[in-house]
């Protein structure tokens, strides 16, 4: 009797990674096609490559997670202030579930955690993780790319949101898409929301080039993994060796880039589809955008929310904000 809804579920699982896996392929095909060559950088977050950006975080050299810890920690009862009670608090990006427990040790009155990734395997053992320190709150992950309309648990529905959106991840699109991305979250989110933004600062470029070359090489290695998981998932055969990191900020465009450098010419064939590369031609895999909190802010206005409160570490790296969606009769 049972048999039936448990096949047609794993039929569902099964026909959703078919669909993702033909994603990753014509994303991978159309970016190396493209002039310059480009690979989206939310392919990096396998669950290997979600276990490397952890690593990163525990760099000497990556001062963002430890700059937002600092602010977190010093101010988790100020930003709670701002939220409503038995609220669900719902994460974009949410990745270990770490800079969350600040928000959830704080405010004791919250109904629901909503965690939303697009590297599902990992999602769900962190959500497990969380599940056996918070055994009152209901935990609800959500697998899915928070750049496409997605649905929250119903189990929320009638609640009203708070958003978080750490580790400066809006500074990984374009300024446009970061746009979009906070109107999408408004829509999901709804008017009257508030959301909790971490957003890297502009500062001594040496610093900045040293966060994305760290001297263990871990940012390299997260950065080539997305050729393996390339390899692996699309059949293709880059030689991991014949490419390097490269990393470093753009001062015009207030940007860290990340890209990888064909250290000679080759082929490469993915999914059937050959692409040339000239020595030193490089695949851009990432762009990390800096603001100033006055930059943010008008960013965030353009997309229809206001800030409430910022808040910055000691030594001024990076600014946690909170946002409101005024209510149509407050604007
Ligand atoms: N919030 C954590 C993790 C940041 S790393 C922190 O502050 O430390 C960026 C996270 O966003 C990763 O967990 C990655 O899997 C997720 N992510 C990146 N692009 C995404 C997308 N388009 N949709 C959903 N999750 C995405
Ligand atoms: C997730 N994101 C904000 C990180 C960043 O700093 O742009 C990803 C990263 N790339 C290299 N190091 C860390």
């Amino acid at each position: 009797m049972t048999r039936k809804p448990v096949l047609a579920s794993r039929f569902a699982a099964v026909a959703a990674r078919d669909a993702e896996t033909e994603a990753f392929a014509h994303d991978v095909t159309a970016g190396l096609s493209n002039t310059p060559k480009r690979i989206p950088p939310k392919y990096f977050y396998d669950s290997e490559g979600s276990r490397l950006f952890e690593e990163i975080t525990q760099t000497p050299e990556y001062y963002p997670t430890r700059s937002e810890h600092e602010i977190l920690r010093l101010q988790a009862g100020a930003i709670v202030q701002h939220f409503p009670t038995g609220a669900a608090l719902v994460e974009f990006g949410s990745g270990a579930c770490i800079k969350v427990r600040f928000l959830l040790d704080a405010a004791r009155k919250l109904k629901a955690y909503v965690p939303v990734d697009i590297s599902g395997d990992f999602l769900a053992a962190e959500a497990a993780a969380l599940r056996k320190d918070y055994p009152n709150l209901a935990i609800l992950p959500v697998a899915a790319d928070f750049m496409k309309p997605f649905a929250l648990p119903d189990a929320v529905s009638g609640l009203p949101k708070i958003g978080f959106f750490p580790g400066s991840t809006i500074g990984n699109f374009e300024p446009h898409e970061a746009c979009t991305f906070l109107r999408h979250a408004g829509t999901i989110l709804g008017r009257g929301a508030v959301m909790v933004v971490g957003v890297d600062l502009i500062k001594d470029e040496a610093v900045l080039n040293a966060a994305y070359n760290d001297r263990a090489g871990v940012t390299a290695r997260f950065n080539l993994n997305v050729l393996r998981r390339i390899n692996r998932e699309l059949g293709g055969n880059f030689k991991l060796a014949g490419f390097e990191h490269h990393a470093f900020y753009n001062r015009e465009r207030k940007r860290v880039e990340m890209h990888l450098a064909s250290r000679l010419r080759q082929k490469v064939t993915i999914a059937g589809s050959t692409f040339e590369f000239r020595a030193g031609e490089t695949i851009h895999t990432e762009n990390s955008y800096k603001y100033t909190p006055e930059s943010f802010a008008a960013l965030a206005r353009g997309a229809g929310w206001s800030l409430l409160d910022n808040w910055t570490d000691a030594k001024g790296n990076f600014a946690v904000c909170a946002l409101v969606l005024p209510a149509l009769s407050d604007r």
